[in-house]
């Protein structure tokens, strides 16, 4: 009803142009998505990818890890959607220093965040609220611009956005499994 109305007055007014025109397929919601807990309950029911370690002792490859997406990217994109969201869960083993299996995330949060680094992504480290139980609830264990003192993953002084910055052509996304010239397809 408002959508006529308001075409309406445009029309009259005659300011509106072509009274006929649809919304401009261009026009992108560029609303920023901030997830919550609840979000990431389900992610081990997305798509997947298992990938195995390479044993070259980098907490990032070096052992095997499984990584979750919970929408693939439309077709052609040259971008992640807001709203998308990636967990890398690797096992630990062989990493003791890395404390054991570890849940990383990186959510499409949008709005300009993240600007210094990588722009729209929100980074995250997921706990269960019972490590002993693997259907216990995720939690947010921190989330931001990068991890607080102490939550580093693997040596890195640039936290999180340094080495997702060497993907800024795949929009800081690393893995081989999630290229967006194959995945957005
Ligand atoms: C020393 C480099 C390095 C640092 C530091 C780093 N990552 Fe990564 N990350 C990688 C690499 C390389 C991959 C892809 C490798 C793979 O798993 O195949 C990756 C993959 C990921 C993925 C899966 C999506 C993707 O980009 O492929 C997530 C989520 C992720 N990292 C989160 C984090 C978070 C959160 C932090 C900060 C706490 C972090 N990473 C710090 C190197 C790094």
């Amino acid at each position: 009803m408002r959508t006529f109305f308001l075409l309406g007055v445009l029309a009259a007014t005659g300011c509106g142009g072509d009274p006929d025109a649809t919304t401009p397929p261009d026009v992108t919601d560029d609303t920023p998505f901030i997830a919550l807990q609840r979000d990431f309950q389900s992610f081990s029911s997305w798509e997947h990818f298992h990938l195995e370690g390479d044993g070259n002792g980098t907490p990032h490859t070096g052992g095997n890890r499984d990584i979750y997406i919970n929408k693939r990217p439309p077709k052609g994109a040259t971008q992640f959607p807001t709203g998308t969201m990636i967990v890398k869960r690797t096992d630990g083993v062989g990493d003791p220093e890395n404390g054991g299996p570890r849940t990383f995330a990186m959510v499409k949060r949008g709005g300009d965040y993240n600007k210094a680094g990588a722009l729209n992504w929100e980074w995250f480290e997921l706990i269960q609220s019972n490590p002993d139980d693997a259907s216990s609830p995720w939690q947010i264990s921190w989330r931001g611009l990068g991890p607080p003192v102490g939550g580093q993953y693997g040596s890195n002084d640039g936290g999180c956005n340094g080495c997702h910055g060497q993907g800024v052509a795949n929009d800081y996304v690393q893995a081989s499994v999630l290229q967006l010239s194959t995945l957005a397809r």
